[in-house]
């Protein structure tokens, strides 16, 4: 495991005490789309071939990080928290995978994509946290970063959010999250999925959902506007995706 050169401090982490603490913020387990996606992908051959690339944008504390490393991807996890990254790589130690683990600190907007280098693209909750106009640039980045048989995953927050003060769908009176205030870009209905249906993105959907959600994974309970995308490339049809998820196989 390697780490870009410390330059935050404690001040100027937003961050910092959600992932300080020890019931650490956002929790142990994957976001339950992507650990859907990764049960659905196991043991399948394009885990066990090995070599798989992955980059966690916005990685935390490394919920998502961690499960895509145990599910064998080398994963690079980017973020601005030096002390969300600090936290990936104990997690990663303790659980024996912090070879498959690199931290960089480092801002979305400024790290390089190298075209078709990513079999899996990992955006949870970071698109929404910069300007609309920085997100569409990382967005298309990120697309041009997949390999012909990569696959995205993005989650982001909604108009629909309890935070947003932007319509439509904002007059929900649910609990706010403790770390609203770092949502700048909160994504209009059907846009996530507009975005993914640019032919400049070159995808094909396989998963696309709007939902309201209560969090219960730090601070008190509050409620979200979600958007989720599962995306892989256009012209990518992958045998394992609906199993066995959806249609388990009886033998
Ligand atoms: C809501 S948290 C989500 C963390 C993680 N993806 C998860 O789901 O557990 C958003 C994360 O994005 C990071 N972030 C925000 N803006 C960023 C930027 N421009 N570059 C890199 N990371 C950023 C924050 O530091 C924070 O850790």
């Amino acid at each position: 495991m390697s780490s870009s050169p410390h330059t935050e401090s404690p001040r100027d982490d937003f961050f910092y005490d959600a992932y300080n603490r020890d019931d650490i913020a956002y929790g142990l387990d994957p976001s339950a789309s992507l650990a859907a996606y990764l049960s659905q992908i196991m043991p399948a051959e394009n885990t066990a071939k090995g070599n798989l690339r992955a980059i966690d944008l916005g990685a935390g504390a490394g919920r998502d990080t961690l499960a895509l490393a145990g599910a064998g991807f080398d994963v690079e996890s980017v973020d601005l928290s030096e002390r969300g990254l600090s936290r990936i790589a104990e997690r990663a130690r303790q659980r024996g995978i912090a070879e498959r683990v690199t931290t960089r600190l480092a801002d979305v907007r400024k790290i390089e994509f190298p075209a078709a280098h990513y079999d899996a693209v990992i955006a949870t909750t970071v698109l929404d946290h910069i300007p609309a106009a920085d997100a569409e640039s990382v967005w298309q980045r990120m697309c041009d970063s997949l390999t012909s048989n990569g696959v995205l995953y993005v989650h982001v927050h909604t108009t629909e959010d309890p935070g947003s003060g932007v319509p439509p769908g904002n007059t929900s009176s649910a609990p706010v999250s403790e770390t609203a205030g770092a949502v700048v870009n909160y994504f209009r209905p059907n846009q996530l999925a507009a975005m993914a249906i640019d032919p400049k993105a070159n995808l094909r959907i396989l998963r696309y959902e709007e939902r309201l959600e209560w969090d219960y994974t730090h601070g008190p309970e509050h409620q979200h506007g979600k958007a989720i995308l599962l995306a892989v490339r256009a012209g990518y049809h992958p045998a394992w995706y609906g199993h066995p998820a959806a249609f388990p196989r009886e033998s």
